[in-house]
C-alpha cells in the first residue's frame, strides 16, 4: 500500500499543479468509519455541497451512500453517479420553480421545504403536474448545537421555520394539497468534534418528531438528523471519537427504530466522509524575503481554497501542510508565509508555518482539503479558473475534473461587437 506521499507525487508528476488529490481507500474508509458507528436503521445521505465531483459520488455511492442535493446541478451529478430518486433529498433556502419542477417529476424521497410559502410553492407546481410531491419541514429549533462553530439553528437564519411555529401550524400543512408531508428535518450546525454534542442534538430532534406524531396523531415515514461530524483541522483539537459515537448512536437510533419502525432515519454527511481524504497540492514559484518574513510563494492559493485560507474568519489558523518534496532528513524546521498568486494580502494558505527547508518547485501539500474546497472557492479571481481534480484509487490516478484552461474561461464570456452600434459617442450630460 503506497502512502499518502507517493500517491500525491505520483498524481502531480501526472497532473501537475495545483491540484486536488484525492485518496479513493480513505474515502471509502470514511465512509465505512461512519457507516459500521450507525444501526442498519439509519441512512448516510452525503451532502453534494461539499465536494459535488461525480466520480467521488460515484464511489461513496458504490458502498451505499444516499445523497443529499442543494440545486438541479448537484441533483443531476447525483443521478449521473448512480443515485435513484428515492435516495435523494433536496434542501436549501432558494429553490427555483424550475428546480422544483425537476424534483417533484423526479419522485425525489423529499424536497426539504425551508418556509411556508415555499410549501404553497410546491403544492401548486404539483397540481400543475398532476401529482403528489413528498416534503419534510425543515425546523429550526429552539436548541442550538453545542460544540459547532457554525451554527445554523437555535437562532436566526434563513434556514427552516421555527419550532413553535411549526408546532402551531402542522396541521396546516398536513392538509395542503398535493404534498404527502414525510417527516421533519433539522440540520443543527457543523464540524462538530464532541461526539455527545451529536447525540444531544439528535435526541432533541427524535424528541421532537414523537411529540409532533403525537400531537397531530398522525404517522410519519422520515426524520433527517442532520449531523455535522468533524475532523480536526487545528493543532489543538481532536478527532471525534468514533468508539464513543457508536457507543451513543446506537441504542438511541435502535430505540426510536422500535417505537417507529416505519420511520426512514436520515443522517447527513459531507465533511467526515470526504474531508481528510483530499488534498491540495501546489508548488513553489519564488521564495523571498518581505519585511523580515519568507514569503514561500505558491501556484495556488484563496482563489481554490478559501477555507484553507481562513476567509471569512476572524481568527484565521492553518490547516496541517506539509512540504512532501523536502529531502531535508533532520527535523529542522524554518517559519514561512505561505502564499498563493493572487493580488490580496489575504492570500495566505500557511500563516507563521513551520515546515521543513523549502525551495522553489517543492511540491506542499494541505491536507484535509476534501470538503469545501474548489466548491466554496473564488475560482475565477484573477481568471486562473479551477484546477485539476485527480482520484488515486487501486494504485491508478483517474482525472476526475480537467482543470479550467484560459479558452474555458474566455469562452464563457461575450464579445460585443461595437462596430455595430451607430451611435457610440455619449451625449455629454449638461448639469
Ligand atoms: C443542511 C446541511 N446538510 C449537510 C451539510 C454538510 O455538513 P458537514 O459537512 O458538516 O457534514 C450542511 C453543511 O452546512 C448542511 O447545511
Amino acid at each position: 500500500m503506497k502512502s499518502y506521499k507517493e500517491k500525491i507525487l505520483n498524481a502531480v508528476r501526472e497532473y501537475g499543479t495545483p491540484s486536488y488529490i484525492y485518496d479513493g481507500e480513505k474515502l471509502i474508509n470514511n465512509y465505512l468509519r461512519l457507516r459500521n458507528a450507525l444501526p442498519q436503521c439509519v441512512d448516510v445521505f452525503y451532502a453534494l455541497k461539499v465536494n459535488p465531483n461525480v466520480s467521488l459520488v460515484k464511489l461513496l455511492r458504490s458502498k451505499g451512500a444516499c445523497t443529499e442535493v442543494c440545486s438541479l446541478t448537484e441533483m443531476e451529478i447525483a443521478l449521473k453517479a448512480g443515485s435513484i430518486p428515492e435516495d435523494i433529498i433536496f434542501l436549501g433556502p432558494c429553490k427555483e420553480d424550475y428546480e422544483l419542477r425537476r424534483a417533484i417529476q423526479l419522485g425525489i424521497f423529499a424536497l426539504v421545504v425551508e418556509s411556508e410559502n415555499e410549501l404553497e410553492r410546491i403544492s401548486g407546481i404539483a397540481k400543475q403536474l398532476g401529482v403528489t410531491a413528498n416534503v419534510a419541514i425543515r425546523i429550526n429549533p429552539d436548541f442550538s448545537a453545542e460544540g459547532s462553530p457554525w451554527k445554523m439553528g437555535g437562532r436566526p437564519t434563513h434556514f427552516g421555520i421555527d419550532e413553535s411555529r411549526v408546532l402551531d401550524n402542522f396541521g396546516k400543512y398536513l392538509n395542503t394539497e398535493n404534498v404527502n408531508i414525510r417527516g421533519i428535518h433539522v440540520y443543527n450546525g457543523t464540524n462538530i468534534l464532541d461526539a455527545k454534542s451529536v447525540y444531544e442534538n439528535t435526541k432533541y430532534i427524535l424528541q421532537l418528531y414523537e411529540t409532533i406524531s403525537e400531537k397531530y396523531n398522525c404517522k410519519f415515514s422520515m426524520v433527517d438528523v442532520g449531523g455535522g461530524m468533524g475532523i480536526p483541522y487545528y493543532a489543538n483539537q481532536t478527532a471525534l471519537d468514533i468508539d464513543e459515537f457508536r457507543n451513543l448512536m446506537f441504542p438511541l437510533f435502535n430505540d426510536f427504530n422500535k417505537k417507529f419502525p416505519g420511520t426512514r432515519i436520515i443522517m447527513e454527511s459531507g465533511r467526515f466522509i470526504i474531508g481528510t481524504a483530499g488534498y491540495y497540492a501546489v508548488s513553489v514559484n519564488n521564495i523571498k524575503e518581505n519585511h523580515g518574513k519568507t514569503f514561500v510563494v505558491t501556484n495556488g492559493g484563496t482563489n481554490h481554497h478559501s477555507s484553507a485560507a481562513g476567509t471569512g474568519r476572524v481568527v484565521k489558523r492553518n490547516f496541517p501542510m506539509e512540504n512532501i518534496s523536502s529531502e531535508a532528513q533532520d527535523e529542522k524546521t524554518l517559519e514561512y508565509q505561505v502564499s498563493g498568486p493572487l493580488c490580496s494580502p489575504d492570500d495566505l494558505l500557511g500563516r507563521n508555518l513551520k515546515m521543513k527547508p523549502t525551495h522553489v518547485n517543492d511540491i506542499i501539500i494541505v491536507k484535509y482539503s476534501g470538503a469545501y474546497g474548489s466548491t466554496s472557492s473564488p475560482g475565477l479571481f484573477h481568471s486562473h479558473g479551477f484546477p485539476v481534480e485527480v482520484l488515486s484509487y487501486n494504485d491508478e490516478n483517474y482525472l476526475i475534473r480537467k482543470k479550467d484552461t484560459a479558452e474555458d474561461i474566455i469562452s464563457r464570456q461575450v464579445v460585443v461587437d461595437f462596430n455595430k452600434i451607430s451611435k457610440l459617442e455619449p451625449k455629454l450630460i449638461q448639469i
